[in-house]
């Protein structure tokens, strides 16, 4: 007889036998503590005795393959000839030689000085122009945000630029791929956002006072926030060139207290804190890119980010529903700003004041954990409808995200020598062709700039 299906003839009473305890407040806490406990011990297997994270060393295969366009035979003379510079360890006895991340970046810096000028040693960054800030955003989840912009990070700090890390999401799966520590939502965005309230609100006090009306109260939340500025927020990760302003559940809590504070200042133009923040505290000097991670939804921190942007990229997957949902993100995206644009417009014809605009270097969806063999159709079609909105290079799904280990996160992060050789050269070009087609992005938007045809 024919098996039949597995729904089929189950027992009431066994099933009342294995149902256990009815679910609770309590047990969300208990199932939570033990999330945390196993978090944590997992986390602890990738880092040093001092509990923090560590990255990875390279070897001179990887460093002239990947990261330093010189030809690995060349790159030992140099060496031997320049004994000040780092040697690398080997782990044999006349065994491949392996260097730390800062050492990657000293051998970068003595062979740009030193080296051939016709080879780019040192990536393009127009000088006295500001640092890109690039959001990475889509509505839906899961689509590949976190993964495309710590991969993103990466591949730039690796090619050399110094690179910013925010997080807005506070499920804060960035804030842990980078090891970041964060306490409270004082260690976040957050503060920076409630000093441009306040700065707002006291600018808007001067003109209530001299009218003689009711000053908008500055709380204490309020005035510790004036004190802080974006450097006090910014902690170094295990990757020399990449730090971080990181996130965690608190910070959730902005998505009430910013439209309580626009309903007491008016005026308070929110959607430009980060980017009055950034400006002001000298951050768009001190990095080269700021990529900026958000949540799964268009709320105002999202807004904030989107706003503070040059960049945008939109990731969503090559299926029905994920194109579906992006097209509403899209829709989404252009009444929130247009209502804001009607709404500043309005206020500034009365005073006189030119109109204002939103405006992006480049926005860009991209396709993300492509599978060639199913979804090519899907694809092509989203191609067509979108043309190029949609970035020709399809980022494809790969083994290698995800499964690298405890404490790994993707592809940069994996040492090589865990996977068969072929599974990580194709898993490393899809992530390094992502990243060369937003390079594409980034250059050209800086070149924009730089010849004044912004
Ligand atoms: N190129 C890829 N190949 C294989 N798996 C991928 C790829 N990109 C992302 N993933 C996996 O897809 C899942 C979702 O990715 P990710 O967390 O980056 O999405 P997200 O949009 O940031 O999600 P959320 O909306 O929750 O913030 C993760 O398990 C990630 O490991
Ligand atoms: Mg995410």
């Amino acid at each position: 007889m024919a098996e039949l299906p597995p729904y089929f003839n189950i027992d009431p009473d066994q099933a009342l036998a294995e149902l256990g305890q009815a679910g609770s407040t309590a047990a969300f806490e208990e199932i939570a503590s033990a999330c945390g406990r196993g978090r944590d011990d997992l986390a602890a297997r990738g880092m040093n005795e001092a509990g923090a994270k560590q990255l990875r060393l390279f070897s001179t295969w990887e460093i002239t393959k990947y990261l330093i366009p010189v030809a690995a035979a060349h790159f030992r003379r140099v060496l031997k000839s320049n004994p000040d510079l780092p040697q690398g360890k080997s782990e044999t006895e006349g065994g491949a030689k392996w260097f730390t991340h800062e050492e990657v970046l000293r051998l970068r810096s003595h062979f740009s000085d030193e080296g051939s000028k016709s080879k780019e040693y040192r990536p393009y960054r127009p000088k006295g122009q500001p640092a890109k800030i690039v959001a990475v955003a889509n509505f839906k989840g899961g689509v590949g945000k976190t993964s495309t912009a710590a991969h993103l990070a990466m591949s730039a700090a690796l090619d050399g630029y110094r690179v910013l890390v925010v997080d807005l999401d506070s499920q804060g799966s960035m804030t842990s791929i980078f090891g970041g520590k964060v306490e409270d939502e004082w260690q976040t965005v957050f503060p920076l956002i409630a000093r441009h309230y306040a700065e707002a609100a006291q600018a808007e006090n001067h003109i209530r006072i001299s009218r003689g009306e009711p000053p908008i109260a500055i709380d204490d939340t309020l005035a510790e926030a004036l004190k802080i500025s974006a450097p006090d927020l910014i902690q170094k990760t295990h990757w020399s060139n990449i730090d971080l302003i990181g996130a965690q559940l608190n910070l959730y809590w902005a998505e009430f207290q910013i439209p309580v504070w626009r309903m007491a200042a008016r005026g308070w133009k929110l959607w430009d804190a980060l980017t009055d923040r950034f400006e002001a505290d000298g951050i768009l000097d001190d990095y080269d890119i700021i990529f900026v991670d958000t949540p799964p939804a268009l709320g105002y921190l999202t807004i904030n980010g989107l706003a503070a942007a040059n960049i945008l990229l939109v990731p969503l997957g090559a299926s029905f529903l994920e194109f579906d949902s992006t097209g509403r993100f899209f829709d989404m995206l252009s009444s929130t700003f247009r209502s804001i644009e009607d709404s500043e417009n309005m206020a500034a014809r009365a005073l006189g004041r030119d109109s204002m605009g939103f405006e992006w270097d480049a926005v860009r969806a991209v396709i993300t954990r492509y599978d060639g063999a199913q979804q090519a159709e899907m694809a092509a079609l989203m191609q067509a409808y979108l043309g190029p909105t949609l970035s020709p290079h399809r980022q494809d799904f790969t083994a290698l995200i995800g499964q690298a280990g405890e404490s790994v996160n993707g592809i940069y992060e994996a040492d090589y020598r865990d996977f068969n050789r072929e599974t990580y050269a194709r898993g490393r070009q899809t992530f390094d062709e992502t990243y060369a087609a937003f390079k594409r992005l980034l250059i050209g938007a800086w070149r924009r700039d730089e010849k004044g045809l912004g």
